[in-house]
């Protein structure tokens, strides 16, 4: 029995952030079921290639060394360029053809670093949009970043998103987002939402916009209080485990002292609602059939959307797919609900 009927989607994912890896440098990753190496050439560009060289084997991030716009692996010293042809076997006045990395788009957007992922290396099939909050330094704070590694599948995580009714009862908030539209569009969803924010000065009413681009990208507008932006991505290390990274901006009101206390305190509310979520996420079994309230989110709508990822297909055989462990419950801080004295559920 599987941990989940999923194989890894395929999409843009982020691997990282520019500052992760500077020109000349070579870092591993662990991604997609396998094993990466992210180098950024001497022109500074970044590319994600698989780690392992197909001479014999060594990985290139372990000692392999940028070399202008190569890089060159740390056993024999057989060189690769960005499209992962083997452009130097320094012992030989040949080289291999067929001794090729597989290379993966990269590009760097938004202040993210993304790498298209397909089981079949099928070419990217959407773009990742320029987000005009993250390239707006003028009106919107630097980021704030998180980072989590997650046991989970990445359905089980993204799933989140059309569940309301699990923020009153996992996070305490003083009430669910009330659901204003779901729109699905290829690998696009529009998710529009109304929502009561606790603060120090009582219950305010807001909006939450959350637009995904399939997969591994989605951008979530808070409004009502002060504009917040946060760039959530997913990004699978198996089929069963994902690596979750927030990136916030929050729009600049003038005042960086008041800047910097209103982004922490969101950035904390999330980061609790992620501790939260997180223990449900990794025990949790997936159900083939769940049984819905009819005032439940947009679960089929979602789970119809997210099948189109899957490449190599869904498992169908059974109806109930356990966990293969059980997780410890990280630590939370107190809420926003619990801070500011709102009602939670009782
Ligand atoms: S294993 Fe890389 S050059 Fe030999």
């Amino acid at each position: 029995m599987t941990r989940s009927p999923f194989p890894v989607p395929f999409g843009w994912f982020q691997v990282g952030w520019p500052g992760d890896v500077a020109p000349g440098e070579a870092k591993p990753l662990r991604f997609f079921g396998g094993h990466q190496v992210l180098w950024r050439d001497e022109d500074g560009v970044a590319h994600v290639q698989d780690a392992f060289c197909p001479h014999l084997g060594a990985h290139l991030a372990h000692g392999g060394k940028v070399v202008k716009c190569e890089i060159a692996c740390p056993f024999h010293g057989w060189r690769f360029d960005g499209e992962g042809t083997n452009t130097l076997i320094p012992y030989s006045g040949r080289t291999n053809a067929k001794g090729r990395l597989r290379t993966f788009p990269t590009i760097e957007r938004n202040g993210l670093i993304m790498a298209w992922y397909h089981p079949f290396g099928d070419e990217p099939k959407w773009e990742v949009p320029e987000v005009a909050e993250f390239n707006d330094p003028e009106h919107f704070t630097a980021v704030q970043t998180r980072h989590y590694t997650i046991e989970a599948p990445w359905q089980d995580l993204a799933e989140n998103g059309a569940d309301s009714a699990q923020f009153r009862f996992v996070h305490n908030t003083e009430q669910g987002p009330e659901l204003r539209g779901y729109d699905v569009d290829g690998p696009r969803t529009s998710m529009r939402s109304l929502q009561k924010f606790p603060t120090p000065r009582g219950v305010v009413d807001g909006t939450i916009d959350a637009d995904s681009w399939g997969p591994g990208f989605s951008v979530i507008h808070f409004g009502g209080i002060v504009d917040t932006v946060l760039m959530g991505c997913n990004t699978p290390v198996s089929a069963n485990s994902c690596e979750m990274r927030f990136t916030f901006t929050v729009r600049k009101l003038g005042d960086d002292a008041l800047d910097s206390t209103v982004g922490d305190a969101f950035v904390n509310e999330v980061h609790n609602q992620v501790i939260q979520d997180t223990p449900i996420w990794e025990n949790k079994a997936y159900l083939a059939r769940p049984a819905l309230a009819d005032t439940d989110g947009p679960f089929t709508k979602f789970r119809k959307w997210a099948s189109q990822f899957y490449a190599e297909g869904i498992d169908t055989s059974a109806e109930v797919y356990e966990p293969d462990g059980s997780y410890p419950a990280g630590e939370v801080g107190p809420t926003a609900s619990q801070k500011y004295g709102s009602a939670p559920i009782a």
